[in-house]
């Protein structure tokens, strides 16, 4: 997709930027001091789990969008629901039976425990797996700001009503990242997240047998995994960006400009609105997209962080301390 020069003259570009306007709580070098080895340590975890599987890759980024979304960056997507009545957002619409990962976070977590206890919260790993997640994937690199700490909360409610749905329109979408604080060219950005990953049947079935804004035999090839009768087979994967699943480049925005999104809320992009002429853009020019994204996920990894005395560093993420 992109040149390496391209990426880098973008990153030495987005240090600058951070350095900038550094959301005044978070820091690059937070851990240098307490735990020199964090950054190393969940780069070399992730490296190794995308070895193993690398849709992994996928499942990481999207823990974290799930996380920032619902109460800000804060691990709340990682509280397991207890016995005593404490319900997180692990069994809410969009994240049930979809969101993967979590044991790796588990994994990176055990160790980071052993290394430094009780100094690197689970809001952080999340922030730094998604980032190299999408660089072991072949994507760009940006840098992480640091400090987030950890929710003794979480909302199911919030998670059911502020996470975007693959049914989304364009306005729906806007509104649910501007709800974020979030830019379009963010939004469209960071949409480009579905260069890599899969999503189940449920999710593209009423758009395979009932958009008419969708390539024809696309949707044909679609539809033998994924039958229209009630009850049909909901659990069949399919890539959502058909020509490289496993890369991140920017083969999805090409994809939408044949009428190839997956979803509904995918080629709501590209179907004559506002967004279109980025991401007409973003399909030519993948280092645009890959400096874009970088950007787009320092902010949206911004997102109402926990800082100070606020929430605590989990000794375990499915856990309040
Ligand atoms: C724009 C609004 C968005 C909507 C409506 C949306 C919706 C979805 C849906 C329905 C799935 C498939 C889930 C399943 O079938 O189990 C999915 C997968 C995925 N999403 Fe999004 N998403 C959006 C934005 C984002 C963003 C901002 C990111 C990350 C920055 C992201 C990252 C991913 C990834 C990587 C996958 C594949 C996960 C895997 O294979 O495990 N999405 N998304």
């Amino acid at each position: 997709m992109a040149s390496k020069h391209g990426w880098i003259a973008c990153v030495l570009f987005l240090v600058a930027a951070a350095a900038a306007k550094a959301n005044a709580q978070l820091s690059e070098d937070y851990y240098d001091a307490s735990c020199p080895a964090a950054l190393l340590t969940i780069r070399a975890a992730v490296a190794t789990a995308v070895l193993l599987n690398r849709r992994m890759g996928a499942s990481l980024l999207r823990l974290h969008f799930h996380d920032c979304f619902v109460q800000g960056c804060d691990a709340s997507v990682l509280l397991d629901d207890t016995d005593d009545g404490f319900t997180g957002e692990k069994g809410a619409g969009p994240n049930a039976g979809s969101l993967l990962g979590f044991e790796v976070i588990d994994r990176i977590k055990m160790l980071l425990e052993l290394m430094c206890p009780r100094t690197v919260s689970c809001a952080d790993i999340l922030a730094v797996a998604a980032r190299d997640s999408v660089v072991s994937l072949g994507g760009p690199s940006w840098t992480v700001l640091l400090g987030r700490r950890d929710a003794t909360t979480a909302s199911a409610s919030l998670a059911n009503s502020d996470l975007p749905g693959p049914t989304s329109n364009l306005n729906n979408l806007l509104s649910a990242f501007s709800k974020k604080g979030l830019s379009s060219t963010d939004m469209v950005a960071l949409s480009g997240a579905h260069t890599i990953g899969r999503a189940q049947c449920k999710n593209y079935q009423d758009r395979i047998y009932n958009d008419t804004d969708i390539d024809g035999p696309f949707a044909a090839s679609l539809r033998a995994d994924c039958p229209q009768a009630a009850g049909g087979n909901d659990g069949s994967l399919a890539p959502l960006d058909v020509s490289s699943p496993d890369a991140f480049d920017n083969s999805y925005f090409s994809g939408l400009l044949y009428r190839q999104g997956l979803l509904h809320s995918d080629q709501a992009l590209y179907d004559g609105g506002s967004t279109d002429e980025l991401v007409k853009s973003y399909a030519s020019d993948g280092d645009r997209f890959g400096c874009d994204f970088a950007a787009a996920m320092v902010n949206m990894g911004n997102i109402s962080p926990l800082t100070g005395a606020d929430g605590e560093i989990r000794v375990n993420c499915r856990a309040v301390n």
